[in-house]
This record gives C-alpha cells, sequence and structure tokens, in this order.
C-alpha cells in the first residue's frame, strides 16, 4: 500500500479517495530539476566533450582491451575497458584510474563473469583504432579526440558512444575545509578585480568546463605544480542538498556519471521500466527525463516519465531487421533522456563512409545520468528482438519457472479480517463456482504490524487455516515486509538491534523511520548475513503458524519510509561495507525479495518453488519471482496502462507481471470490473486486490455480470497448459510470456506502437476490451500470408489485416494464430491443483499451408525436479500432410502423467474420410470425428493416449 495512508486515519483517507480528484502529490518528489546531478548534467550542451581517449596507452589482455581517457579540462585520467562478449554482447566500462575511495560497482545482478570472446587491434591510424570482437562481425572504432565509439557490424553502424559528447565522470575530490574555503574565495575575489570581463553569472557547469583549461591548466598549475588544477567552482549543493524538509549531507560530494549513445535508423525505443507509459517511449525534450529511482508513489498518474516502484535500467532499440539493447548497470538514482534527431548531423570524417546512403537517416539518442558509481554498459546486439532479451537473460538470468498454483488466480483484499472472513471468502468462491487459487492477507493480519506473527485474536489458528485452505487445494500468501516495528518485545526487532544488522544513520545509529508499525527500523538486505537471517525466518519453527501452503508478499521495499525525503530512505543512511544509500537504492528492494525466495526454498530443504511477489525490483529480481504494478486506480486508464507497463516489464526480464484486477483505490463500476477480470485473465499474474468488499466478493454483482467474471476465470484455468508452457520457454530462453507484436512480427513497422493488443507466447493475439460503452474494436492482424482463428468462435481470418471485431460486454477478443497448436484443459474445477491430471484438448489452428506446430510443458508444478531430476515432459506437435504427430521435444525429460488426450479440434481443415490413430507400438484405432463445413472445424473424439506418449493421427 502506499505511503500516504500512513499518515491518515483511514476514515479520513477513505473521504479523500472517494472524491473526486484523485492525483498523486507531485511536490513529494523530484524533478530532475530539483535533482542536483540531473540539472547539472542536462545543463552540459552537446558537441563539447572534453575527453580524449589516449590510444598510445592501450593494453590488450586475451579478452579486454584497456586504456585511458583524459578529461582535458581537469586533467583527471579515467580507465576504458571493453570486452566483446560471447553471443554478440559488447562491454565497456568506465571508472577513475585513482579514485580516492572505491566507487561502487553492482553486485548480485550478473550470474557471473560473462565469458568473454578474444580481441584483435584489426586497423590503427593517426586519432582511431580499429578492435575485431569476436566472430559476430562486430567492431569497434575508438576515436581519440574528442573520445568516441562506434560499433559495427561489417558496415554497418549500430551504435555511437560519446557521439554527443555527454561524457561525464564527476571524478571524486576533498572537499576544500572551511578555511581553505576562505582563503580560496578571498584568492577568487582579489583575482577578480584584475581581471577585464565582467563577472559572471552564478557559476554553472558550462561555465566551469569553458574555465577550466585557461585558469585550470594555466594560473593554477604554475601556483601549485605538484597538484591537480585547483576544481572548477561548485554550484551550492554540490556538497549538500536540501529538498523540502530533508537535508542531504553528500561527504562524498559530486559523483556523477553520464553517457550518450547515438542509435542510427532506430525510431523506436522501449524498456526502462518501471513507468506508467505508453511501451514506445517518447522524446523526453521539453519535460524530464524517465526517472529511475524506486518510490513508493501515492496514486500514481498515467503518461508520466516520473519514476515508480522498480527500476531496471534496460533499454530496448527496435527497426526493421535489428533490435538493439542497453544495458546500464548502476544502482544509483538514474535518468534517462530520449530524443530523435538524424545521423547525419553527428557524424564525421570516414565514418560517413559506412553510411547506407547517408543524409537523414532518422536516429535515436538516449542519454543515461546516474548519481553515482561507475559507468557499466553492455550493448546487446541482437539482432533480432528474441536475441536482445535471450543476451539480457544470459547476463542477469531469465525468469524462475513459478509454481503452477501462482499462475491462477488470486484474491487479495485490504483486509480480510479474521479467519471466519478468509473462510466467508473461500466459501463465497465455492458456491459461485469461481476457481480461486490463492487468498491474501495484508497488514492487519500481523499481531499489530510485526511480520512474522499473527494478531491473536483474529487470527488464532492459524495453522488450522491453511490447513483448510489446503484441503481444497488452495493456498494463502501473507505479507512480510522490509520495516522492522522498533518494540524491544519483537524478537525480530531485539535481534536486528543486537546483531548490527539494521541500515545505519550517517552518524552509526540504527536508521528509524516511521511506517506502517509507526516507528521501525529497516534491515540491511545488501548484507549477506542479515539475508542469511531473514531466510531462517521463514523456517516452519521459526514463522509461527507458517505451513507448506503459506508464501509471501514484500511489498514497501523501495524502500517506503513515510518520513524520509521522497518517502523513502535517506541517501546517506549507511549500509554494509559502509556504502551509502544513495549507491544501492534500486537495488534495494531486489535484496529483500531474494532473501525471502532463498528462505521459502530452504524451508523445504531445497525441494520446493518459492512464490514471493515484490513490489520494488531492479534487473535480476525475475530470478526471484513475480512483480506487479503497485497501487493503481480503478479508472480505465489505469486498465488501459496496464498493458504497456507489463509488455514494458516483460522486455526487461520480468515476465511475471501484473496489474491489480479492478483497481486497488476507489470503487470500478460493474463494466470496468468485468473488463478488468477479461483483461486480467489474459495477464501473467493474475490477481485481484482492491479495499472495498465489492471488489473483493465478485457474488456481490448482478447475476450476469457474475456470469461473465466467471466465464473470464474459466477461460483463464483452461488456458493453463499454455501459459506453463510459455514461462517454461521463458525459463530457458528469457523470452517474455507475454510479448509485443513486434517481437514476431520485427519487419512490419504496424506494430512497433501498440498499446492495446498483444501475444502471449507467439500463439494466442490477445486484445481486450478497454473502453467503456464498446461496441466494437479494431484488431491488427499481422502476418503476410498468415491466417488468425477467432478463439472463440472459430472463424478464420486473414492477414494482414485491421480487422473490426464487434463485442457485447461478455466478449475478450482472442486469436490463435494459424500453424500452431495450443493444449488446454476445458473442465471446470476449483483451483490449479485440481486439473492437474485432468486431460487435455489440442487445438491444432492450420496455417494456409496446412501445416501447425506447437508444444506442451508438464510437470509437478511445485518442485525443482524437473531441474535436478529431468522429471518433466515436453511435448511437440506437428501438424503435416493431413497427420498429427506428437513426440518428445526434449528427450532428457521423463514422468509418468496420468493425465490423457480427450479431444484434438483442428481448425481450417475440411471432412475427412477417415482419422486413424497410431500409438507408438504400432496398434491404429480409427476415431469418430464431427466436422463443421460452415467453420472448417474438426473435432476428434477421444484418442485416449497418455498426454506423454508418442502416437500420430492421420486423417485420410
Ligand atoms: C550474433 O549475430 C549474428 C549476426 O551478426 C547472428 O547471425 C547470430 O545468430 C547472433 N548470435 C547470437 C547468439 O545472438
Ligand atoms: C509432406 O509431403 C511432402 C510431399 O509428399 C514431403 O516432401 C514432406 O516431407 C512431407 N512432410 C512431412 C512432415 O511428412
Amino acid at each position: 500500500m502506499a505511503a500516504a495512508l500512513g499518515r491518515w486515519p483511514l476514515g479520513l483517507a477513505l473521504c479523500c479517495l472517494l472524491g473526486a480528484s484523485l492525483a498523486v502529490d507531485r511536490g513529494n518528489f523530484k524533478t530532475c530539476e530539483q535533482s542536483g546531478f540531473c540539472r547539472r548534467q542536462r545543463r552540459i550542451q552537446p558537441g563539447n566533450s572534453p575527453y580524449r581517449a589516449l590510444l598510445e596507452s592501450l593494453e590488450l589482455g586475451p579478452d579486454v582491451a584497456r586504456m585511458r581517457l583524459v578529461n582535458e579540462a581537469t586533467q583527471v585520467p579515467l580507465l576504458l575497458e571493453l570486452w566483446g562478449l560471447s553471443g554478440n554482447v559488447t562491454r565497456l566500462r568506465i571508472q577513475e584510474l585513482n579514485p580516492l575511495q572505491p566507487r561502487y560497482q553492482v553486485p548480485d545482478v550478473l550470474l557471473g563473469e560473462p565469458p568473454a570472446e578474444r580481441l584483435e587491434v584489426t586497423g590503427r591510424d593517426e586519432g582511431t583504432l580499429e578492435l575485431a570482437l569476436g566472430p559476430g562481425g562486430h567492431r569497434l572504432l575508438v576515436t581519440e579526440r574528442p573520445f568516441r565509439l562506434d560499433l559495427l557490424r561489417h558496415r554497418e553502424l549500430l551504435c555511437s558512444v560519446n557521439a554527443r559528447g555527454l561524457l561525464v565522470f564527476e571524478h571524486q575530490r576533498r572537499r576544500r575545509d572551511s578555511l581553505a574555503d576562505k582563503v580560496s574565495s578571498v584568492w577568487d575575489k582579489i583575482k577578480s578585480l584584475f581581471r577585464r570581463d565582467p563577472p559572471k553569472d552564478p557559476p554553472g557547469e558550462e561555465g566551469a568546463a569553458q574555465e577550466g583549461p585557461e585558469d585550470g591548466a594555466g594560473s593554477t598549475q604554475s601556483e601549485k605544480p605538484a597538484e591537480p588544477p585547483a576544481e572548477p567552482e561548485e554550484e551550492p549543493g554540490a556538497w549538500e542538498e536540501t529538498f523540502k524538509t530533508h537535508t542531504d549531507s553528500k561527504p562524498y560530494g559530486p559523483t556523477s556519471v553520464g553517457l550518450d549513445f547515438s542509435l542510427p535508423g532506430f525510431e523506436h525505443v522501449y524498456g526502462i521500466p518501471e513507468h506508467a507509459e505508453s511501451l514506445r517511449l517518447r522524446p523526453t525534450e521539453g519535460g524530464d527525463p524517465y526517472r529511475l529511482y524506486n518510490l513508493d508513489v501515492f496514486q500514481y498518474e498515467v503518461f508520466t516519465p516520473m519514476a515508480l516502484y522498480g527500476s531496471v535500467p534496460l533499454l530496448l532499440a527496435h527497426r526493421p531487421r535489428l533490435s538493439l539493447g542497453l544495458f546500464w548497470l548502476n544502482a544509483a538514482e538514474t535518468w534517462v533522456d530520449i530524443g530523435s534527431n538524424t545521423a547525419g548531423k553527428t557524424l564525421f570524417g570516414k565514418l560517413l563512409d559506412y553510411m547506407q546512403g547517408g543524409g537523414e537517416t532518422p536516429q535515436t539518442e538516449v542519454r543515461w545520468m546516474s548519481e553515482s558509481g561507475v559507468i557499466d554498459v553492455f550493448l546487446l546486439l541482437g539482432p533480432g528482438p528474441a536475441d536482445v532479451t535471450a543476451q539480457y537473460g544470459r547476463l542477469t538470468g531469465t525468469q524462475a519457472l513459478p509454481p503452477l498454483f501462482s499462475l491462477g488466480y488470486h484474491q487479495s483484499r485490504w483486509n480480510y479480517q479474521d479467519e471466519a472472513d478468509v473462510e466467508a471468502v473461500e466459501r463465497g468462491f465455492e458456491e459461485h463456482e469461481l476457481p480461486l487459487d490463492v487468498i491474501w492477507l495484508d497488514i492487519e493480519h500481523a499481531d499489530g504490524k510485526r511480520y512474522f506473527t499473527w494478531d491473536p485474536s483474529k487470527f488464532p489458528n492459524p495453522r488450522g487455516m491453511l490447513e483448510r485452505l489446503a484441503a481444497r487445494k488452495r493456498r494463502m500468501v501473507s505479507i512480510v515486509d522490509p520495516h522492522i516495528k522498533v518494540d524491544g518485545g519483537y524478537r525480530v526487532h531485539s535481534e536486528l538491534r543486537a546483531r548490527g544488522l539494521y541500515v545505519k544513520t550517517k552518524d552509526g545509529n540504527d536508521y528509524e523511520g516511521w511506517c506502517w508499525p509507526g516507528s521501525s527500523a529497516y534491515p540491511d538486505f545488501t548484507n549477506p548475513e542479515m539475508r542469511e537471517w531473514w531466510a531462517n525466518m521463514f523456517a516452519y519453527d521459526q514463522y509461527e503458524g507458517s505451513t507448506e501452503a503459506l508464501f509471501t508478499w514484500n511489498d514497501m521495499n523501495e524502500p517506503s519510509v513515510f518520513s524520509g525525503p521522497e518517502v523513502t530512505m535517506h541517501k546517506d543512511a549507511r549500509h554494509f561495507g559502509g556504502w551509502e544509500h544513495r549507491e544501492l537504492h534500486n537495488i534495494y528492494g531486489l535484496y529483500v525479495h531474494k532473501a525471502t525466495a532463498e528462505g521459502q526454498i530452504r524451508r523445504s530443504g531445497g525441494r520446493l518453488r518459492p512464490f514471493v511477489l515484490s513490489r520494488a525490483f531492479f534487473a535480476g529480481s525475475q530470478r526471484y519471482g513475480a512483480v506487479w504494478t503497485g497501487d493503481n486506480t480503478a479508472d480505465w486508464e489505469h486498465l488501459r496502462i496496464s498493458i504497456p507497463m507489463c509488455l514494458s516489464f516483460g522486455l526487461a526480464g520480468l515476465a511475471f507481471c501484473g496489474a491489480d484486477v479492478g483497481g486497488f483505490f476507489q470503487n470500478p463500476g460493474p463494466e470496468l470490473q468485468v473488463r478488468w477480470y477479461q483483461a486480467g485473465a489474459f495477464q501473467p499474474f493474475f490477481r485481484a486486490r482492491t479495499w472495498t468488499r465489492r471488489g473483493a466478493s465478485p457474488w456481490l454483482l448482478s447475476p450476469e455480470h457474475l456470469a461473465m467474471v466467471r466465464a473470464a476465470l474459466r477461460r483463464r484455468y483452461a488456458l493453463l497448459p499454455v501459459w506453463y508452457t510459455a514461462f517454461y520457454r521463458c525459463h530457458r530462453q528469457g523470452i517474455p510470456v507475454m510479448r509485443p507484436l513486434w517481437m514476431e512480427f520485427p519487419d512490419d513497422p504496424q506494430t512497433f506502437a501498440m498499446d492495446d493488443q498483444y501475444l502471449i507466447d507467439r500463439v494466442l493475439l490477445v486484445h481486450p476490451v478497454t473502453e467503456p460503452d464498446a461496441l466494437g474494436v479494431n484488431v491488427y492482424l499481422p502476418g503476410e500470408g498468415e491466417v488468425w482463428y477467432n478463439d472463440e468462435t472459430h472463424e478464420q481470418h486473414r492477414a494482414p489485416q485491421t480487422l473490426y471485431v464487434p463485442v457485447t460486454l461478455s466478449t475478450i477478443p482472442v486469436f490463435q494464430r494459424g500453424g500452431t497448436v495450443i493444449p488446454r484443459q476445458d473442465r471446470p474445477r476449483r483451483s490449479t491443483e485440481a486439473m492437474r491430471n485432468d486431460p487435455f484438448t489440442l487445438y491444432v489452428a492450420l496455417s494456409p499451408q496446412g501445416t501447425a506446430q506447437g508444444d506442451l510443458y508438464l510437470d509437478d508444478g511445485v518442485s525443482f525436479d524437473y531441474a535436478t531430476k529431468n522429471a518433466f515432459l515436453h511435448r511437440h506437435f506437428s501438424f503435416a500432410n493431413g497427420t498429427l504427430t506428437s513426440s518428445s521435444a526434449d528427450p532428457r525429460g521423463s514422468m509418468s502423467s496420468p493425465a490423457w488426450l480427450e479431444r484434438v479440434v483442428i481448425l481450417g481443415v475440411g471432412r475427412p474420410d477417415s482419422a486413424l490413430l497410431t500409438t507408438h507400438d504400432g496398434s491404429q484405432t480409427p476415431l469418430q470425428f464431427q466436422h463443421d463445413p460452415a467453420r472448417s472445424v474438426l473435432t476428434l473424439r477421444r484418442p485416449g493416449v497418455p498426454i506423454g506418449a508418442d502416437w500420430s493421427i492421420s486423417l485420410r
């Protein structure tokens, strides 16, 4: 839940929320102009880079090239390192050659040191150096002055670095002590008296940069020859910054970094979640840059570049025949500017030779600015969109395979009152034949918001409650937040305090802030010992009342501090190793998620998969579970924005994404509620969450509306085999489950900026209805020469075309791609576990060539045996020449499953004379069938073969 509520009594909060105007309080959050380093960097004008590459300093290791860069204004040297990593990834890192203090390099995100290819110098002339990076045909041109990098594949320019000269590396410096300060300012005044030019405006960075060579290299050096030149004048705020009532002591002064990337030929860029924004990022000229700084934003608005709860500094660029990714590995506050330009303006010299046709190629400019750390960038070179997501997956890990139950439907309300309330809700789902997998408990379930405990009067017998749920094949999630009530009688608090595991203030005391329980302290999850301690708390004997059926929700882990600057932690707070919070803010939430997931794995002796939902996230969070779009609002805009938000999460590796169905704040009307269930049923993480009783109990809707909600839930459950198989593919290959159309149709520009429709895996196209009173929607069906089949009516449509689909309130426009096979389990059940051994139906949708392919992944749904013991089935289905064949897609997998094939539905086929089933022992059986000539749909009855067996069915 969002912070601002914490300051109000609930009644007051509700009265204001129900009022007409709902809007974020923008004044709580910084603009770029209010964030010192963003303001400093944005003032720098392109075209004046003071950086020079010292080409003669090149040292070529077996797989890394190192050379020095120097800022000619300050003479401060930097170290540039370049790698050509295997699989078409180039890494570049820039840091200070001789820093006063080590600078933070983000740990625990990369899976390991990525393997590198051999580098070779392939060309050298005055002012440039050419390196070949491994076998992909990639080359890097290093230009000496001003420093710039151009990355090419053969003769094609993919990306230029510092082409606009916006490389910024604020080197560490000593703060002049106050006496020296005064002396030097007196000297400055005296000097200025003898100057002829009029005094300048208060010195900004442009001024400083211009002054550098003249004052710095000249006069100052002659006074103090052994010392580096004097630092340029600093603007107020460089060593201390105040926002509202909070002052950030900045003991290390300004240490920001920044760099620009030019992407010739690209007009479409995506990624850098989390923003409530269209999928395609918009140019930021004239407004604020996109901000990455994990924040608890109360009542966020849509279509703004403001920061939200999570950050993944991965940007993707796409054009026909080429996709690229830029992964900026930095966990400090970061801003990203997006601009458009024409390539002709920034290319020069012999690089023009590489231009195809020269002239006015459209180009996107991307500029990253971070408050501290080093510059560490991975250029993911595709060439296809799925190559980029796979490259990112190899670096940071892929989505953890979720336990099957977590793909079912979740119900959350703030708050279920007590055990009787939980039971009544569950009974409601049962009575109204609504499938349900998980009931969620928010903060009030704990004893005074002391997490890992239960309110003794409302939840006196949690174990009994969990066992009752488990007996009905359902589960529960309880919230465990990372703010700990400061209370000497609370074991978690007293142990963490005694062990010194809390985050510290700049003065070394335990950092305390205001949050849900009142005065709270914050465990230092960046400390491995803290994570270890936390993970052990999930043992069944430590978290009393917990069972195998209880899973976890980490909320408020940005971290949210109601009393802190921008509702979060002070940047000068101290973490393990002495690091300031400033350095690692964006990764704090990942560590909470990680420690919790590890705790769940550990409590089962390493056997069972965890399920943990986190609000805050960073690059790599996909390894630990699910994320969602936070505290949204029950309005149509928030329903619509859930699609591009989850698509953007998926591109950045976070495949297990959802938005609160119905909207968290305010009450949805029945139409919006129905539409949101329909949309949510086709998003990866499917949870209704609300604080109203009506939102949490669909049976309070009219019978017609309730029937529509039931139908949406059942469609979700019928398609679970598709979801699970897609998650398995995502886990193995890093390709998102919910995908933008351009991932599958990369050469069709019509798909490049779509926010209202998407694909699930490569098989289903979904266009949820997200407008009130809709009578129809326009659905774009992509693919030259392809066909699509309406998932409900089985009607066939040629592509490409924009199809007007008339809708009623019960319609969810979904299309199966011709040429695919999808498995379904069509029997309605109460939960995923109840469906485990249910028979399957295959829907075979033929391409115009009369072929189709598809697959099905199955395992026990809960354990790691699929990975450790190959206990899984992965089947491949193929239809060609009138024969449908089932074979193993992965011979490593073996598992016995009682599930069998109940039916095969073939779309787009004429009536055969016979259908003959051949099983793997060679025996043949004719099958009964039915053919609908109007729709060309053939239904084969009861093949009856085990789902894990080899078989074929021939139509004659
Ligand atoms: C690397 O790029 C080349 C094109 O230059 C492509 O053929 C190859 O498939 C890519 N490899 C990977 C692992 O993405
Ligand atoms: C289908 O038949 C054609 C021509 O008879 C043959 O070339 C092709 O290999 C067959 N395909 C399969 C999958 O059996």
